[in-house]
């Protein structure tokens, strides 16, 4: 199966910032990667028409946990599926910290996506603290059984976790990258929890300072299924090795 490359833009890039940067990946050749790119809201109008028929798809760092109500400034699953987005990313650890979403909030948004036909990629990940208190196992088996709860997907392609150590996420702290042979024990152990709860073998990715020089370590290992890459998916020269 390829591997699935994400690219997480955050709100790191101007509406022109990110239709430059569009332009450039969409030129790109030699692309083997499943890839998906994620710029903000307001600028998935003006990117869809760009990546539309290119081989990169178009996804969202977050959506709303119903299709459509009175919620002041949510955005709803259901229009973002209309603008030709396929993947949305959920739970990402700084909403987690920052806008205080816990795993409650992750599960209805996860059914949500999926009742509008949206591939969820639910993030997990443990902070350092739960690290070195040596409760990483612990720790990521409750935050995935929370955020997959009840949930109930057909095919192994209808979900994604993405596994995010948030001690290893770039702009954090100290950060640095997981060692891809943890990474890969870690994907190993996500994916039999994720089987027992879904029943199915889904895709499991690593994020966390994945970058040109690490990337081709992460994805030789056989579970780690792709990357979910901030800080190098901000530049065409920094991304497009990953998907080569
Ligand atoms: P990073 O971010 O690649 O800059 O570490 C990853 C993420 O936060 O999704």
């Amino acid at each position: 199966m390829k591997k699935l490359i994400i690219a997480n833009w955050k709100m790191q890039l101007s509406i022109k910032e990110s239709l430059a940067l569009a332009r450039q990946l969409k030129k790109a050749d030699a692309i083997r990667a499943e890839a998906v790119i994620c710029p903000d809201y307001s600028a998935i109008p003006s990117v869809a028409p760009i990546l539309k028929g290119s081989r990169l798809m178009l996804g969202a760092q977050d959506a709303a946990a119903s299709s459509r109500g009175a919620l002041t400034g949510e955005v709803s699953p259901v229009n973002l599926k209309t603008l030709g987005v396929r993947y949305i990313i959920l739970g990402h650890s700084e909403r987690r910290e920052h806008l205080h979403e816990n795993s409650a909030i992750v599960n209805d948004k996860v059914k949500a996506a999926l009742e509008n036909g949206l591939i969820p990629i639910v993030c997990v990940g443990e902070k350092r603290t739960e690290r070195e208190a040596g409760k990483t196992e612990e720790y990521l088996r409750a935050e995935l059984h929370r955020a997959l709860k009840g949930v109930k997907i057909r095919t192994a392609k209808d979900l994604v976790v993405a596994y995010e150590p948030v001690w290893a996420i770039s702009t954090n702290k100290n950060a640095k990258p997981m060692a891809p042979h943890e990474a890969e024990a870690i994907h190993k152990f996500l994916k039999a929890e994720a089987k027992k709860i879904l029943r199915q073998a889904i895709r499991v990715i690593y994020g966390g300072s994945a970058s040109p020089a690490n990337a081709a370590a992460y994805l030789n290992e056989p579970d780690v299924d792709g990357l979910l890459v901030g800080g190098a998916s901000l530049k065409a020269k920094t991304f497009l090795p990953l998907l080569r």
